[in-house]
């Protein structure tokens, strides 16, 4: 999926002239790397605020920022909320329940009835592919943040991730990935590939073959690199997968977006995919035990590893308040640091 504006940031990159301003973040996939790094060095900044008692600075006084999630959400609902307050923005909370959307107001006419109330910037969660993209070619006024639509993409999330990542290992290039699990409907996964691949990190993608993106990969197979994003490769094993990585990324199973038959028995996925102490043991010394959350635990990871020393969850939810103030601040005021806040 691609938008008028990312096709425009493209061809200004090829002719190496300054892209336009950002004013959506729809997906990793129109992030050139430097973006990513230079929104990384904010967030980096950012952090530092969450240090001090006075939690609040006055970057963007005076903005409006609206979030409306039509799934549940409790991380990225509550830090996007977070961030935007503490960078002195004004944050609006609107679920589908209790707005005019149960009258059967669509998803357009709810944008624009916001977008005449002037507000800056829409954060939206859909469980439709692709919702965000719609708003951002139907919105002229208001930026349009992809807090994750149905299973198609998650980019705060994946620069969560990498911000968690390169915190702990540094420079990403070279670094191999491990992400197990559910990939086909994880928006979490498809995002994190981007990033990663952008940063230079190697993606193995770990799962039962029902489970894994085949649109993505296009026609990546067991062992073999996928034809479709050099760098990535499919590993259905998850003992030879995890063996001598720097990083491993559990992504929850969704109940909730499951065809029949796609999903093994609980008991054969947990036997086959949990990422256990034994597993992880195979990893490099030191790895990376990271996952978006919400967490089954005793299913995709171990109960024990989930708060263990090296498992890095809550690490990964701090940071996401970080990123998302560096984002919020650069789409908001067009720059790139946020450090001075
Ligand atoms: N990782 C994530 O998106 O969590 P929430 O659904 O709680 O926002």
């Amino acid at each position: 999926m691609t938008t008028a504006l990312a096709e425009e940031r493209r061809d200004a990159r090829a002719d190496g002239a300054a892209p336009p301003r950002r004013r959506h973040a729809l997906d990793l996939d129109d992030f050139s790397r430097d973006e990513i790094t230079g929104l990384l060095d904010s967030a980096d900044a950012m952090r530092e605020l969450l240090r001090r008692s006075i939690k609040k600075a006055p970057s963007l006084r005076g903005k409006v920022i609206l979030t409306l999630f039509l799934e549940p959400s409790t991380r990225t609902r509550v830090s996007f909320e977070q961030a935007g307050k503490m960078l002195s923005a004004d944050v609006i909370n609107i679920s589908g329940s209790g707005s005019s959307a149960e009258k059967g107001e669509s998803l357009l006419n709810t944008a624009l009835t916001l977008q005449a109330m002037r507000a800056d910037l829409l954060v939206v969660r859909s469980p439709h592919s692709g919702a965000p993209y719609f708003l951002a070619r139907n919105l002229d006024r208001m930026g349009v943040v992809n807090a994750g639509d149905g299973r198609h993409a998650h980019p705060t999330q994946a620069l969560l991730d990498l911000m968690t990542m390169r915190r702990s290992l540094g420079d990403l290039a070279g670094k191999r990935v491990v992400i197990v699990g559910d990939a086909l409907h994880s928006r979490v996964a498809r995002s994190d590939v981007f990033g990663l691949r952008a940063l230079g990190a190697s993606v193995t993608l770990c799962g039962p073959p029902t489970l894994l993106p085949l649109d993505l990969l296009r026609g990546g197979g067991a062992g073999v690199p996928a034809a479709g994003i050099p760098g990535v490769s499919v590993e259905h094993d998850l003992d030879r997968a995890i063996a001598d990585a720097d990083a491993v990324i559990a992504l929850r199973i969704q109940q909730e977006r499951q065809e029949a038959g796609a999903l093994p028995g609980m008991r054969e996925y947990t036997r086959r995919w949990q990422v256990t102490e034994a597993r992880y043991r195979k990893a490099k010394p030191g790895a990376l035990l990271m996952h978006p959350g919400p967490m089954n635990e005793g299913i995709e990871i171990a109960s024990s590893l989930a708060h263990a020393p090296g498992a890095l969850i809550e690490e990964q939810v701090t940071n996401g308040v970080a990123v998302r103030m560096a984002l919020l601040y650069q789409l908001l005021t067009g720059e790139r640091e946020g450090g001075e806040a």
